[in-house]
C-alpha cells in the first residue's frame, strides 16, 4: 500500500487505477484501516469500483467492520416487549447493546481479508454451476430488495422464561415469503468442540454444503440470534450469494399472525450435544 500511495502522490498511479485483482487505492485504505486516507480519497472524488470478486471499498468497510466515511451512521431502535407494563417499547440500539451485552451488527463481519477472498473465490466457483446459479437467481429475485434494509417494524424481542430466555415475536401480521433478516455475526473458522458450548453458532454453509467457517453471534449479532428453535418453524433459513458473498437469510414460510413467536429449525446437529428442545 505504501508504494502505491507514494506512486499516487508522485502522480505515477491514478486515483482510480486498479491492480490486476481490481483493487484501487481506496480498497487498500479500507483493508489497512486508514480512515483519514479514505476521507482524503473521497474528497478527491475517487470512484467506488468493484475488484475482481465484485467487492467495492464500501462493501469491504462493512465486511471488515471498519469505521470510515464510507459507513453510514444511523440512529436506530429495537422493539422490546416489557413484561412489567405488557407493552412494546422502542429501545435505542446503544441501550439494547449495553443491556444485552452484545455488539449489534446487521452485516456479516469477517475476521480477515484473507477469509473474505477465500469465501468470494468459493462463491464464484459455485456460481459456475447452472442449477446453483438459477437457485440463487430466484432467491435474489424474491429477497434482494429487502436484504440489508433493517426490518425493525416486523418484530419485537421478549423475555419468555429462565428456560427459554428471550424470543422474537411478530409485531404485525406477516405474509408468507416475507424477508425477515440475515443471520449475522463474526465469520471465523469453526471449532466443533468449542461450538458445542456456544449456543449462537450458525454453520456458514455455501450452497447447502458445510465449510470450514461458522457465523458466531455470541457477542456480535442482530435480533436473529434471539430466534428460538421449532420442529415446525414459521421461518426458513436459506443461503444466498449477493455481491459475491454468501449470506444466510430467514424468511417466513407461511402467514405469521401478530404476536406469534418466530422460530426456525436449528437442525439435528445442534441438539445432539444438548437436552431435547421444548416444543414451540
Ligand atoms: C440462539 S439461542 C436463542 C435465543 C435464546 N433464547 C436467548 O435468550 O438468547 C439458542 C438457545 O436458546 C434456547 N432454545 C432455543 N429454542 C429452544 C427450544 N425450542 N427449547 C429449549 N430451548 C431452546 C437454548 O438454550 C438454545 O441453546
Amino acid at each position: 500500500m505504501s508504494s502505491l500511495l507514494d506512486a499516487w502522490k508522485k502522480g505515477e498511479w491514478g486515483l482510480d487505477a486498479q491492480t490486476k485483482e481490481g483493487n484501487t487505492l481506496l480498497h487498500f485504505a479500507v483493508i489497512e484501516d486508514h480512515p483519514g486516507l479514505v476521507e482524503q480519497l473521497l474528497q478527491k472524488n475517487a470512484k467506488i469500483l468493484p475488484n475482481q470478486w465484485g467487492l467495492t471499498p464500501a462493501h469491504l468497510t462493512q465486511l471488515l467492520n471498519r469505521l470510515n466515511p464510507l459507513r453510514p451512521q444511523e440512529e436506530r431502535s429495537i422493539l422490546i416487549y416489557r413484561n412489567r407494563d405488557e407493552k412494546i417499547h422502542p429501545m435505542p440500539l446503544k441501550e439494547f447493546e449495553e443491556r444485552l451485552e452484545i455488539t449489534y451488527t446487521d452485516s456479516l463481519i469477517f475476521d480477515s481479508i484473507k477469509t473474505i477472498h477465500q469465501v468470494a473465490k468459493k462463491c464464484a466457483r459455485k456460481m459456475q454451476k447452472k442449477e446453483l446459479r438459477q437457485m440463487n437467481h430466484w432467491t435474489l429475485c424474491l429477497h434482494k430488495s429487502h436484504m440489508g434494509l433493517p426490518r425493525e417494524d416486523l418484530y419485537y424481542i421478549r423475555w419468555i422464561n429462565r428456560y427459554l430466555g428471550y424470543g422474537v415475536f411478530a409485531a404485525k401480521p406477516i405474509p408468507a415469503n416475507t424477508y425477515i433478516g440475515e443471520y449475522t455475526g463474526i465469520i471465523k473458522r469453526r471449532n466443533n468442540r468449542k461450538n458445542r458450548f456456544n449456543d449462537y453458532v450458525f454453520s456458514y454453509d455455501l450452497c447447502g454444503k458445510a465449510t470450514r467457517w461458522c457465523i458466531d453471534a455470541k457477542h456480535t449479532g442482530n435480533f436473529t440470534r434471539f430466534l428460538n428453535h421449532s420442529d415446525t418453524p414459521n421461518l426458513t433459513s436459506r443461503w444466498v450469494i449477493k455481491d459475491g458473498i454468501t449470506h444466510i437469510i430467514l424468511f417466513s414460510n407461511r402467514f405469521i399472525p401478530q404476536g406469534a413467536q418466530m422460530t426456525y429449525c436449528y437442525g439435528p446437529w445442534y441438539w445432539r450435544s444438548r437436552s431435547a428442545p421444548a416444543p414451540l
